[in-house]
């Protein structure tokens, strides 16, 4: 195949074109991305799901029972643990599961907190053991600052000094019966964590973080999803919840089937964006739950006020009510935030009427306010042209597909004639070829052809990129120990990360990116290409990928830029998969069926780069200097 690229013509870029969209599902959140260690560590209540014992259990005979307290620890964190001793003397006391066990490191400090009330003279003794030998590999004394008439704060750090074997871990607190005079103490708000990604306090899971920084995102969709929408209209997503100390964060009704702590709230998101240097995407709740409940008009104000607020938080000034409040939580610098989308998927949830509403009066509404006070801002309605709805300008779009393979690559010249612009606000391939339907079963894992079918589709977003503002990869991490949702780009365990298929494919198509296109020959089909340069690194730039070659053959490629001299030095990367197109990356043993191969080439006298690609191959061209 011949292609010559021209050295002007093309579209400006925006310049991010690929991220993710992350929300806690697959308990990608709490026992995920953020580092908590301590599962179910206040006890909380919510809607759906009432205060448990979960992972706690007795160290001694103890007896853990759950307590309302006249005085609770705070207005929301109203349920606390109660241990009493069965005897006068020896260590008692309980302890924690984790996530699916802990890991356990030597020389790594963790940091720990929790709460008591009752009467106590002596030492809290907080450890880390074996769930299996019952080895100690690391523990510290607490001195006791408790008291019977009010709840204190006792913190600590701890670091093991031998490596744990596995994750099959657990952390304790004991304290000495002798000196707890009442017979019992109670507890609260026990929290524990790892050294955190850039060290941020209350911060996120680093090994989970690197992979994710690794991909190169530019783009970062929050807070979902579904879990932005909530169950009801009385459990959405309230990003005022999320704020603050954690002791006044009351617990999320989660959407995926369990309880979540608020701890992974709205700053904690931002000071992620910040260190990967991601654009925010950000849903603000326009009044639809997942249960299809509909804010009728004349209630609606509330929830755009609401937007609002959200918004100044995020980028109004330190002397803005709400911007006051940012700084008070030690931001004063507002963060950028440039697009703002609607609600989720209303074409969706709650349709036929749930959408109805939506273009009748819940998009044009909030697009109006928005835009009136920040006109800068792009607003983006939750579905896309292709859910029957001819957006208002200035609004974006956004289309979700989760899809086979072949329908990813029937959909390369989607969006060649869509005139507003849209966000691919989810995307992944999730279904075998021909075996699926939007609720036909999801593969096991992500998977070679799957992940080449991806790389079709954006490689179609990216020669539209001038008015696709981006695609996210949705959703993207997945906890092997509770999930209900298989294909994610990152997998892990409470010691283990993986990267999918996807996520080589992902890294290299993020790892190159174009501030310009530019018009290239198109003969589309079975390799798909798109052409254009970097200002930045001054290079010029093709990324192709080939799906279904003729009987699998190689597929020869000839590339001339107008604008790169004979004897240019480029470096051509190509990943390449198993032979079985639905062969996967295995979380377990941490197998990697891709291949990458990278190597110089140059253009020739004729000023081509000349290469072959195999059948489902993707492959980035890049004359930037190394
Ligand atoms: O990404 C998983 C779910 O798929 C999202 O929460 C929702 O928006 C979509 O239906």
């Amino acid at each position: 195949i011949d292609i010559s690229v021209k050295s002007t013509g093309g579209n400006a870029t925006n310049g991010h074109q690929y991220g993710f969209l992350h929300e806690d599902i697959n308990n990608s959140g709490d026992g995920g991305l953020y580092a908590e260690l301590i599962r179910n560590r206040a006890f909380q209540i919510s809607e759906r799901f009432p205060a448990t014992l979960d992972g706690w259990h007795s160290v001694n005979d103890a007896k853990l029972s759950l307590k309302t307290l006249s005085e609770p620890l705070s207005d929301v964190l109203v349920t606390s643990l109660n241990v009493a001793s069965p005897k006068e003397q020896g260590q008692v006391g309980f302890q924690n599961d984790g996530y699916w066990g802990i890991d356990v490191k030597a020389r790594r400090k963790y940091t720990g907190s929790f709460w008591v009330k009752g009467t106590y003279s002596g030492q809290f003794t907080a450890s880390l053991q074996s769930n299996i030998t019952g080895q100690t590999f690391g523990s510290v004394k607490v001195k006791s600052q408790s008291t019977p008439d009010k709840w204190t704060e006792h913190s600590f750090e701890l670091t093991p000094s031998r490596d744990a074997p596995n994750s099959n871990n657990t952390f304790a607190i004991t304290f000495d019966a002798s000196g707890a005079k009442e017979g019992s103490l109670d507890f609260n708000l026990i929290s524990l964590f790892p050294p955190t990604f850039k060290g941020r306090k209350n911060g996120m899971r680093v090994d989970i973080a690197e992979a994710l920084e690794q991909l190169h995102p530019t783009l970062f969709r929050i807070p979902g999803g579904n879990m932005l929408e909530g169950l009801t209209n009385r459990t959405w997503w309230d990003w005022k919840n999320t704020l603050g100390p954690l002791k006044d964060r009351p617990a999320f009704t989660g959407v995926w089937g369990y309880q979540q702590t608020n701890g992974l709230g709205l700053l904690e998101y931002l000071e992620f964006a910040e260190d990967l240097g991601m654009e925010i995407v950000l849903g603000v709740y326009d009044g639809l739950s997942l249960n299809g409940d509909i804010t009728p008009k004349d209630q609606l104000q509330f929830f755009i006020d609401d937007a609002l607020d959200q918004i100044e938080f995020i980028r109004g000034p330190a002397s803005s009510k709400w911007g006051s409040v940012r700084a008070s939580l030690g931001h004063p610098e507002p963060w950028k935030l440039e697009y703002v989308e609607i609600g989720n998927e209303d074409w969706l949830a709650g349709a036929p009427k749930g959408w109805d509403t939506f273009k009748e009066y819940r998009f044009p509404l909030f697009l109006e306010a928005i835009n009136k006070a920040y006109p800068d801002i792009q607003v983006i309605s939750s579905g896309s042209v292709y859910d029957g709805y001819d957006i208002p300008a200035p609004g974006a779009g956004d289309y979700h597909v989760y899809a086979e393979p072949d329908t990813l690559v029937a959909e390369f010249s989607k969006f060649d004639n869509v005139k507003q612009p849209h966000i691919i606000g989810e995307m992944a391939a999730i279904h075998p070829n021909g075996g699926s339907g939007w609720d036909g079963p999801q593969q096991p894992f992500p998977w070679w052809g799957g992940a080449v079918g991806e790389a079709v589709s954006l490689i179609g977003y990216e020669r539209n990129a001038d008015r696709i503002i981006g695609a996210a990869y949705a959703p993207i991490i997945r906890n092997m120990n509770r999930w209900q949702w298989a294909i994610t780009a990152i997998q892990f365990t409470a010691d283990k990360v993986t990267r999918s298929t996807s996520w080589y494919i992902w890294e290299l198509m993020a790892a190159h990116p174009l501030t310009e296109t530019l018009p290239a020959t198109s003969q589309f089909g079975p390799l798909y290409y798109v052409a254009g340069k970097n200002d930045k690194t001054g290079g010029h730039i093709f990324k192709a990928a080939v799906y279904n070659s003729t009987d699998g053959a190689d597929v020869p490629v000839k590339l001339s830029f107008e604008s790169v001299e004979q004897g240019t030095a480029a470096e051509l990367t190509i990943l390449t998969g198993p032979k079985d197109p639905y062969g996967s990356n295995d979380p377990f043993t941490g197998v990697n069926v891709v291949k990458t191969s990278k190597k110089t080439i140059r253009s020739d006298k004729t000023g081509s780069f000349q290469f072959s690609l195999p059948n489902l191959s993707i492959a980035v061209l890049d004359t930037s200097p190394p």
